[in-house]
């Protein structure tokens, strides 16, 4: 008899995070979702069709409070994936350069894409399986070595920077956990914009199968949405 799994998608109100929780639940994962606020979101209207499987709980991953709050909420759960999808561009977008930014902006996209996932991770691992998939969604913007183009200033330092305290984090626990950070490609969303190359449909049975792969590999993992390797 196959196992169900258990996942915890932080940051799961619309756009990926939302498409990865009924890509899991379609698939019979338990799944445990979070929104960041207490309205109503397209979360709480996919629960309201009555999916057993699925768990609504509230964080807003730049409080700590809130983390720890989860953390208790959440006591003796174990999950086979802690997936934080959770992330903001700045309110400008792409051409505001580093030199234009204000500096309560550069703030909130450095702290809400790099500290806060970070800080989930750090205080929620222990409910990972062992080998289970502990994850963050990293971006190509993140990748220092494939930035010829520049544009993004802020927001592809703040995906920089999550990988490299990824890395760091991998020292201390990419023995016992498989690692992941996805660059799940340009996507249709509130973020990714109408122009951008791909639908939530053509993408998310890639992404997901690579988030659930990885399950028993431990070490860490920069990967696009096919599984293949980015260049750090
Ligand atoms: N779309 C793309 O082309 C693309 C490409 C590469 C990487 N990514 C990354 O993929 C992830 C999802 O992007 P998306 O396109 O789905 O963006 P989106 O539609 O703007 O959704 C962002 C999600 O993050 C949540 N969030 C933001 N700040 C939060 C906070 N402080 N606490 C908790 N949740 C928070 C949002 O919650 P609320 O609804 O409460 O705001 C929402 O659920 C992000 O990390 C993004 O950087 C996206």
């Amino acid at each position: 008899m196959k196992l169900t799994k258990n996942a915890l998608i932080v940051g799961a109100s619309r756009g990926i995070g939302l498409a990865i929780v009924e890509e899991l639940l379609k698939r019979n994962w338990n799944v445990v979702g979070t929104v960041r606020s207490d309205n109503k979101t397209k979360l709480h209207d996919l629960a309201d069709k009555g999916n057993p499987n699925l768990v609504i709980k509230n964080v807003d991953i730049t409080i700590p409070s809130q983390i720890d709050r989860l953390k208790s909420d959440l006591a003796g759960s174990t999950f086979n994936v802690l997936f934080v999808n959770a992330g903001v561009a700045n309110e400008k977008g792409m051409d505001e350069t580093i030199g234009e930014i204000s500096t309560e902006e550069f703030i909130r996209v450095m702290v809400t894409n790099t500290l806060a996932p970070m800080r989930v991770l750090e205080r929620l691992k222990d409910y990972v399986t062992t080998g289970g998939v502990l994850g963050a969604m990293s971006s190509g913007q993140g990748s220092i070595a494939d930035n010829e183009n520049g544009g993004n200033d802020v927001y592809r330092a703040s995906k920089a920077a999550l990988n490299m305290v990824m890395r760091s984090f991998a020292t201390r626990h990419g023995k016992d956990h498989a690692l992941l950070l996805l660059a799940p490609g340009w996507i249709k969303t509130d973020m990714g914009g109408k122009n951008a190359k791909f639908s939530l449909d053509d993408v998310i049975g890639n992404l997901v199968d690579t988030i659930t792969s990885q399950e028993g590999r431990t070490g860490l993992r920069f990967l696009d949405r096919f599984g293949n390797p980015v260049r750090w």
